[in-house]
Order: C-alpha cells, then sequence, then structure tokens
C-alpha cells in the first residue's frame, strides 16, 4: 500500500493506492484561507498539520489499512508558498502563499539586482509575485523582527513532511518555484542566493521526486496512525505531480489541467527557456526532465466566479446544457478570464476580468458559452508559446481536473486547440502521483515511465468538430488583441482604487 499526501489550497487529502495503482481509500479535510489585506493570501501550517493527521486517520480508517501495510508516503502540495521557522522549529508567521500579490515591489528589486537576463538563465524564469523569493524580501522590508529570527525556509508540503519525520528537505520541481533553484543544474543556485543575500543554510537540501528524504518519526507515528520508520519520498509540488498521476512523465504527452487555475504542461529532455520567460521552466519529478509550464489564475475559477454571481444555486451541469444551442463563438461575444490577475502569457497582477462585445441579441446561455471559450483561448495562448518554444507538445493532451469533467467545455477546448483530449483513468489529481513516486522510492517500479505506463490508461477521446476551426481562429485573433487594448484601463483603473 503507498500513500500520497495533499496539502492544497483549500484542504488537505490522503490517498491510498495499492501496488497495482488501485485505489483503496481517499479522505478530505479543509482549512480556512485568510485574506487579511487586499493581495494577500495567507494560512496557519498548524492548520495543514492537523488536517493532514485527521485525513491520513480517516483514509486508514476507510480503507482497513493497517499502518504496517503502507510501505511509503509521498508528499504533494501548494507549490510557491512561504514558511518561516525559529532555530527551534517553531513557526514565525502565517505561510505567505502562491496566490498572494504583495511583493511587486520586491520583483522588481530582485530583476534589478541579478539582471532579467541573467535570472532567466538561471532559474529559468523571470521574478513573479506568486513565487517565495519575493515573498522572503517582503518580510525582510516589513516585518524585521521576524525576519531576524529566521532560521530556516520551507515550502507548504515540506512543512508536513518536517512534522512527519522530523526532518528538512525538498523536491526539485518544488524548488523550482522559488527562483533560489539552478533549474538546469537542479541544485540551490548559490549566485542567486548570494545576490539576494539570502543564507543558503536556510534551506533545506532538495532531492528527487522518488527519493528518500526520511521516515515517519516516533514522534508523528502515533497520532496520524503509521508505523514509525515508514519511508517518505520527496513527493513534487502539485503540478508535476498531477503530471506524474495522469502519466505526462515524457515528451510529448502533454498534461492539462482545468482546476481553479488552468495549467498546461510539457514534459522536456531538456531545460527549454522561453526567451522572454512568459512559460515557467520548472524541473520534473522525474530525474533528467524538466517541463515547460503555462498557468492561468482564473480557469474553473471563472466559471465558478460566473456561476455564483449570475446563476447562484444553478448546479454546473444544468448551467452548461445549454451551450451546445449557442454557435462556436457565442456570437461574437468574448470572455477576457483575468478575474484574479494573470501569469501566462501576461504576467501582470493589474489584468482583470472583461465581456467584450455584448448586444441585445445575447442571452444568458451565449455568456455562458463566452466564458468557457474565454477560458479556452487563455489556454491556448500558453499552447502557443509552448509551440514556439520548441516543446513537442501535441503528441496527447491528457485533460484532467473539475472542469474536464463537462463535455460541453472538452469540446470547446478541442476545438480551440485544435487537438485531441484523452482522458485517463487515473482521476485523483496530484494525491496519486505523489504516491505513485512514494512507490518508486519504496521498489515497486523502476522509474516513473514504468509506473505510469503500468497504471494509467486512456479513457476517454475528444476530437476536434469539423467547420469550427476558422470561427474559433478568427474570434482568438480578436481575443490575444484584448489584453494589450485594455491594459492602459487596467493600470488606470488599479490607480484610481
Ligand atoms: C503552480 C501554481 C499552483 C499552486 C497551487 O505554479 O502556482 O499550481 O501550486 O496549486
Amino acid at each position: 500500500m503507498l500513500l500520497g499526501i495533499d496539502v492544497a489550497t483549500t484542504g488537505a487529502k490522503a490517498l491510498l493506492i495499492d501496488e497495482t495503482g488501485v485505489v483503496i481509500a481517499s479522505a478530505q479535510a479543509d482549512y480556512p484561507l485568510s485574506m487579511p489585506q487586499p493581495l494577500w493570501s495567507e494560512q496557519s501550517p498548524a492548520d495543514w498539520w492537523t488536517r493532514v493527521v485527521a485525513c491520513v486517520r480517516q483514509a486508514l480508517t476507510r480503507g482497513n489499512v493497517a499502518p504496517a501495510a503502507v510501505r511509503a508516503v509521498g508528499l504533494t502540495g501548494q507549490m510557491h508558498g512561504l514558511v518561516l521557522l525559529d532555530a527551534a522549529g517553531k513557526v514565525l508567521r502565517p505561510a505567505i502563499l502562491w496566490n498572494d500579490q504583495r511583493t511587486a515591489a520586491e520583483c522588481a528589486w530582485i530583476t534589478e539586482k541579478v539582471g532579467r537576463q541573467r535570472l532567466l538563465a538561471l532559474t529559468g524564469n523571470p521574478a513573479l509575485p506568486g513565487f517565495t523569493a519575493p515573498k522572503l524580501l517582503w518580510v525582510r522590508r516589513h516585518e524585521p523582527a521576524i525576519y531576524a529570527r529566521i532560521a530556516h525556509v520551507l515550502l507548504p508540503k515540506d512543512y508536513v513532511r518536517y512534522r512527519l519525520t522530523g526532518g528538512m528537505a525538498t523536491d526539485l520541481a518544488g524548488g523550482s518555484g522559488t527562483l533560489w533553484l539552478d533549474v538546469p543544474g537542479r541544485r540551490w543556485s548559490a549566485e542567486v542566493l548570494s545576490a539576494l543575500e539570502v543564507p543558503a543554510d536556510w534551506l533545506p537540501p532538495v532531492y528527487e521526486g522518488s527519493q528518500v528524504t526520511g521516515t515517519v518519526s516516533p514522534a508523528a507515528a502515533g497520532g496520524i496512525g503509521l508505523l514509525p520508520g515508514t519511508p517518505v519520498v520527496a513527493g513534487a509540488g502539485d503540478q508535476a505531480a498531477q503530471a506524474v498521476g495522469v502519466g505526462a512523465v515524457r515528451p510529448g504527452v502533454l498534461a492539462l489541467t482545468l482546476g481553479t487555475s488552468g495549467v498546461v504542461f510539457a514534459p522536456t529532455d531538456e531545460p527549454v527557456i522561453e526567451p522572454q520567460g512568459r512559460l515557467h521552466t520548472f524541473c520534473h519529478a522525474v530525474p533528467g526532465r524538466w517541463h515547460l509550464m503555462g498557468v492561468m489564475l482564473s480557469a474553473g475559477g471563472s466559471l465558478r466566479w460566473y456561476r455564483d454571481t449570475v446563476a447562484p444555486g444553478v448546479a454546473f451541469d444544468d448551467l452548461l446544457a445549454p451551450v451546445v444551442d449557442v454557435p462556436a463563438g457565442s456570437e461574437n461575444l468574448l470572455f477576457l478570464p483575468y478575474l484574479t490577475g494573470e501569469r501566462t502569457p501576461h504576467p501582470d497582477p493589474l489584468a482583470r476580468g472583461a465581456f467584450v462585445g455584448l448586444t441585445m441579441r445575447h442571452a444568458q446561455a451565449h455568456l455562458t458559452r463566452a466564458v468557457l471559450e474565454g477560458v479556452a483561448f487563455g489556454l491556448r495562448d500558453s499552447v502557443e508559446l509552448l509551440r514556439t518554444a520548441g516543446a513537442d507538445t501535441l503528441m496527447q493532451v491528457r485533460i484532467s481536473g473539475g472542469g474536464a469533467r463537462s463535455p460541453q467545455w472538452q469540446q470547446i477546448i478541442a476545438d480551440v486547440l485544435q487537438t485531441e483530449l484523452v482522458t485517463v483513468s487515473t482521476i485523483e489529481g496530484a494525491a496519486y502521483g505523489a504516491a505513485l513516486l512514494a512507490g518508486i522510492g519504496a521498489g515497486f517500479w523502476p522509474d516513473a515511465d514504468a509506473a505510469c505506463a503500468a497504471v494509467v490508461q486512456p479513457t476517454t477521446r475528444v476530437s476536434p468538430q469539423a467547420g469550427v476551426a476558422e470561427c474559433y481562429h478568427a474570434l482568438y485573433n480578436h481575443y490575444r488583441r484584448l489584453y494589450p487594448a485594455l491594459k492602459p484601463t487596467f493600470v488606470s483603473l488599479a490607480d484610481a482604487a
């Protein structure tokens, strides 16, 4: 039996699978998110741990699994978050999360200090407000008393690892989202750390995803219901673990994840860096592989906002059913999905959403369809960047996540991307990938290629429909012109706020 633990943004999840990849049991437990000021997003690390303990216990009970049957544990979770500990391992302040946008000034300072091109070459990425390094600099500037007490800096899932094993460690995929990692070299970047004046010994050692980083400690074992000595592998940041879970581990198999965010994830054999840094370049959870990634901040999030605002209480199935009666292109109605700012292809916390082209002819179903199409156009932005960056993207696109359950949305995305979409048998998300990494660490499979070949099967295929490609192509070109046209308005709206 293998245990995957996901420390996600909305809650923790524990998943037990057997050695053939069959799901035995799972459990989830939510925790709150606090937004004490505009742009801020924080969580309590103590909440992560109590909920992880609760849902591991619950999954073991539900599956009737004895502690001794669990052969290894894999961790995954939200990336980029900043957890600060003092020398005694005590949490110094609430964790600052990936979707916190307070660090524009720190990003500008990092870019100036290291140099935009040098930063891209070293870390594979530009300084973005979601990443970890600018968050630490924010604490240095705004909370010097806390900064003075820092002895350790961890990512969210690695705080759970610390509570579980007593040891500090992280994985290369997660480390890639900090802006402190030499992504091509797969180690911390001494050059970046020294330029930013961050002590290297604050960071934990980095491991490949399936490497064992420690074992469940006697102190944690009783409470969580596992045996002391159970191996805990490095695991991976949520996107790399999700990709492992759907079998996107080698070039040519692309993972498209439609959750709150929308992610397009392309494995590569080399660290490929998009010259303008519009895609993320991170280590994959698989040794010797990297990935390019486009992240839309509000994909499923746009649809949820739309439903909650325009059709509160209506089930998604009922809301989406009428869109098949609206022609492709929603009669020239466009939706811009930047409701929480954007990352790819416009890294801009000030970007905002819009409906453009409304007329009296448009009914609710047109608006609904326009939201689905606007998100699909945003995904196409990432796919176009992947194509020009040279990733071999379109051998197969594997779609997963809550939004992928809608047949209407699947069809629109296949039509807008002009590519076949494949769903797979493994639908448990990042926790499943973490469990597979644990299985590789425990010797169940020799590597990720073998694990994925053994357990991930294609289930359905959605092909592009005939006759809509031209309409979508034309509308996509209008869509692409919206952001540059509206950007000055976004800036003046933010100034006026
Ligand atoms: C990846 C990213 C999100 C977070 C939260 O870059 O920001 O996937 O990890 O899920």
